[in-house]
């Protein structure tokens, strides 16, 4: 198979998958009946996910969880989750419980400001430049207005125009700086059709402009494209309670707040621990992001970035202890929205929205910092206290019980017995060939 396929989009599903099958999956009898068997038997539901993308042949399920017993700004909430890793929803309600016998979680959107850039290549003087961009500014507005019309009527729409000079960096590169305040809307489309659209307009009148004539250097539009990162787009979620109150039959109160701070400061310090802590708190987000129809890559990328600001890698979560009183908090960007793209379009993200009680994208911020800072504290207090491989690996059981197509009956036989012993792939495995023999 070395010779590229052309006009494959053109082909039709059933032409794609018999392509499929020829070249790659030759070894694989039931290659096309696997990719038919998650097709849904609803045919205008299958073809509204065949539509999402370009090529599709099949549906890739993920399970759909619930977490339970969220108290957020006193408001109790069940978060809905899309996630393959076995401990995440049982660890994100564990944590909810907690927090709801102790007060529930507070969050607060602090900024929504969004952005974008259109990078230029100028090599000229650069106070021609600058003066030729506050004369073009209200230009450049105007040129957006029919984009940004209904954004304006519902409050929205572009906020500020500025020139930022980076040519100390990188020869010859200034850009202007975008923002916007995008309303439930994530945004993305809207932002890049007005920077694209100034873009244009830029570009137009700076050919036209007298002083780069003379000087006969004009700026050139290399690209125009929103920023995923946002950190004016902030929320931030908080948990507190008396030390007292976190002492259980398992650990004193006042060792536990001060093992739990000092692995948040290990995380604010040491790169290698900050990713994998940051990981977790990503385990609860990205689930809630996925379960609304948001666009997770973007999420990802612009918290990572934020992790990094000042110039190291570290902890997004932060918590202290002063006097009797232990609080642990979160503060991250997020750029989300209620309304446009899949949020309106897939069946079981329309559902996640009713579930959350149809939230606007500020009271969704705040849903989805706080499912972050859950699952962060889930994962560190288990880190700190019994270690994490025992709740993961009791979840994980039916995985591997399953991958060893155990009966239902064999699965019960082994929840009774590995509730009193280690869970490890060998263990399973030796319980299940004794179970057969
Ligand atoms: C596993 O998915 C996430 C954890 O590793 C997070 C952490 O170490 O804090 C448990």
């Amino acid at each position: 198979m070395n010779q590229p396929v052309s006009g494959f989009s053109k082909k039709t599903k059933a032409e794609k998958i018999e392509w499929l099958a020829e070249n790659y999956l030759q070894n694989n009898p039931n290659s096309i009946q696997i990719l038919k068997d998650y097709w849904n038997e609803d045919a205008s539901l299958q073809q509204l996910h065949d539509d999402f993308i370009e090529n599709t042949l099949s549906n890739y399920y993920l399970p759909f969880g619930i977490a339970p017993n969220f108290l957020i700004n006193k408001k109790l909430y069940a978060l809905p989750m899309v996630i393959e890793e076995s401990s995440v929803v049982a660890a994100a309600s564990n944590a909810a419980k907690f927090w709801f016998e102790r007060g529930g979680f507070k969050a607060e959107v602090i900024s929504t400001d969004k952005n974008g850039q259109i990078h230029l290549n100028f090599y000229g003087k650069e106070k021609s430049l600058e003066t030729f961009f506050e004369e073009i500014k209200p230009k450049l507005r105007e040129s957006i207005q029919s984009i940004e019309k209904n954004m304006k009527a519902r409050g929205g729409g572009l906020l500020e125009l500025s020139l930022v000079d980076k040519s100390h960096i990188l020869e010859g590169y200034f850009y202007i700086h975008a923002t916007f305040e995008t309303l439930d809307a994530m945004g993305a489309n809207f932002i890049n059709s007005c920077l694209e659209k100034m873009a244009q307009v830029f570009e137009n009148e700076a050919r036209n402009s007298e002083v780069f004539q003379k000087e006969n250097t004009f700026p050139e539009v290399v690209m125009s494209i929103l920023s995923n990162y946002v950190p004016e787009c902030l929320v931030r979620a908080e948990v507190s309670c008396k030390i007292d109150e976190l002492t259980t039959k398992h650990h004193d109160g006042k060792q536990f707040a001060e093992k739990f701070v000092r692995a948040i400061e290990i995380a604010k310090t040491e790169t290698r621990r900050a990713v994998t802590h940051n990981k977790g708190i990503m385990n609860g987000i990205d689930a809630v992001v996925l379960a609304t129809g948001n666009d997770f890559r973007a999420v990802e990328a612009g918290v990572h970035a934020y992790a990094a600001k000042n110039n190291y890698y570290g902890s997004l979560t932060h918590a202290k202890i002063e006097g009797d009183t232990f609080t642990f908090w979160i503060e991250l960007p997020l750029a989300i929205g209620t309304i446009g793209g899949l949020t309106s379009l897939h069946p079981l993200t329309k559902l996640a929205f009713e579930i959350l009680q149809k939230p606007n994208a500020k009271e969704l911020m705040k849903i989805i910092a706080v499912a972050g800072l859950a699952q962060n504290f889930a994962a560190v207090r288990s880190l700190v206290t019994t270690g994490i491989q025992k709740g993961h690996m009791k979840m994980h059981l039916m995985n591997i019980m399953n991958q060893m197509q155990a009966t239902k009956d064999e699965k019960n036989k082994a929840l009774v017995y590995f509730k009193e012993n280690a869970i490890s792939h060998s263990s399973v495995e030796a319980f299940l060939k004794e179970l057969r023999s």
